[in-house]
């Protein structure tokens, strides 16, 4: 619901005094004097990350040696840490496992879903997904002798048919921030007889996930965006429990297997979601990703999801009434229903303006061509940043300080 405009800050300070989960930014370590809305890209840290971190390092690793592998649970944290992950993307314990990268997960998952639609031969993506899902699928389509037929997103319900092994969708694009129906687009892609393979890198930890209410068959997504896991935290996948014992992924390595230490010739898929294994886990990432996931504990995702509708909302109202006329234009979609937990802008000057509101200290980043992309804690951000940030966009526009060297070269990573 908007609020009476025009806005003020004190509209936004009264909000955060009654935020049921303002608590919980202090216990991030945020740079002070700075306002982080790049969430969707790398989360924040958890404070009490780093203690636990050294604890492994310096008991578990320096002084358990070998022997932590058992005395200090490390075995069993792909498995524990992807138990906790399921219950904010609405699975069972069983059917979810840390493992790999996002990019692998994909991988691992499309190659088994194609296996299990024999006679079927086309990989369904949309236009417009995250690179590497379009990329993974291109190759395990080449592999697997299957076409990939990308679709523009409102043509995926009628592009379903029964030539569809596979449908695989990202539920909020990373750079428009729209959001599919994971419910409706299932049931449809189910009705046609194909399975569907969720990338949840922008909803995991964003807002609730009802997985199995939806019957989803697959989904992959990483631990370093809105689960805070740390750069290149390892990711999870999910495997609904009722294709687990149909699974044949390919990356066939000695974790995966139904007994690993009995160091056995042939290879036999373990029973479990364990099947997605495939080699050591990186276990310093798994235990930080699994120590971060504690700023999830007592938090009820709805409470959280309407935090974020409001922080997008309001964002949206703020730019409506102070960047009229500076050359903005709303890339997401003004129907909270529709939309993740990100706003996007589109400018002309996109790059250079986002490298001067980041030197005001508002951080959010730049997507090619001409996205300014903000996204959206609500662990983390507080209702005042929609304010300040908006100000500091407002003053790089007006100013036109962007137009400088410094700002314009580009960087490698944006
Ligand atoms: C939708 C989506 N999938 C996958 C990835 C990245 O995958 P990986 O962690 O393997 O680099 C991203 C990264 O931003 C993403 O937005």
């Amino acid at each position: 619901m908007p609020l009476s405009a025009p806005l003020t800050r004190e509209h936004f300070e009264r909000l955060d005094r009654d935020d049921p989960l303002g608590a919980s930014r202090a216990r991030f370590d945020l740079p002070t004097g700075e306002i982080y809305l790049d969430g969707n890209s790398l989360g924040a840290m958890p404070a009490h990350v780093p203690a636990r971190i050294e604890h492994v390092l310096k008991q578990e690793w320096a002084q358990g040696l070998i022997r932590s592998w058992n005395d200090a649970d490390w075995y069993p944290a792909p498995q524990r840490t992807g138990g906790k992950i399921a219950r904010l993307i609405g699975a069972q314990a069983n059917e979810v496992i840390v493992a790999d990268s996002t990019s692998i997960n994909l991988f691992k998952v499309l190659v088994a879903a194609t296996r299990m639609q024999p006679g079927r031969k086309v990989i369904l993506g949309e236009r417009g997904n995250f690179p590497t899902d379009v990329y993974v699928a291109s190759g395990v389509a080449e592999l697997t002798g299957c076409e990939l037929r990308c679709v523009e997103p409102d043509e995926v319900l009628a592009a379903l048919n029964d030539e569809v092994a596979i449908l695989s969708l990202t539920h909020v694009n990373y750079k428009s921030g729209r959001r599919y129906d994971m419910a409706a687009i299932t049931a449809r892609a189910h009705e046609v007889g194909a399975l569907v393979v969720w990338d949840l890198c922008h909803s995991a930890g964003a807002m609730p996930i009802d997985l199995n209410g939806a019957q989803a068959d697959f989904a992959v997504g990483c631990g370093y965006k809105y689960l805070n896991g740390g750069p290149g935290a390892p990711a999870f996948v999910y495997v609904a429990e009722r294709h687990i014992p149909h699974v044949r992924q390919p990356l066939t390595g000695w974790h995966g297997h139904a007994r690993p230490f009995d160091f056995t010739h042939d290879y036999e898929a373990h029973p479990t979601i364990d099947r997605l294994l495939v080699g050591t886990a990186p276990q310093l990432g798994i235990l930080a990703l699994e120590a971060a996931l504690e700023m999830f504990d007592g938090v009820d995702m709805q409470v959280l999801r309407n935090k974020s509708v409001a922080l997008c909302d309001l964002f949206i109202q703020l730019c409506d009434e102070q960047l009229a006329g500076l050359g903005v234009e709303l890339r997401s979609p003004r129907d909270a229903a529709q939309r993740g937990s990100q706003v996007s802008l589109a400018h002309a000057n996109a790059y250079p303006v986002m490298q001067a509101v980041i030197a005001r200290g508002v951080i959010g980043d730049f997507r090619a061509p001409d996205i300014l992309r903000f996204g959206f804690a609500p662990l983390y951000n507080s209702y005042v940043n929609i304010w300040d940030s908006v100000q500091a966009l407002r003053e790089v526009l007006e100013s036109g300080e962007w137009d400088s060297p410094e700002f314009i070269a580009r960087k490698s990573v944006t």
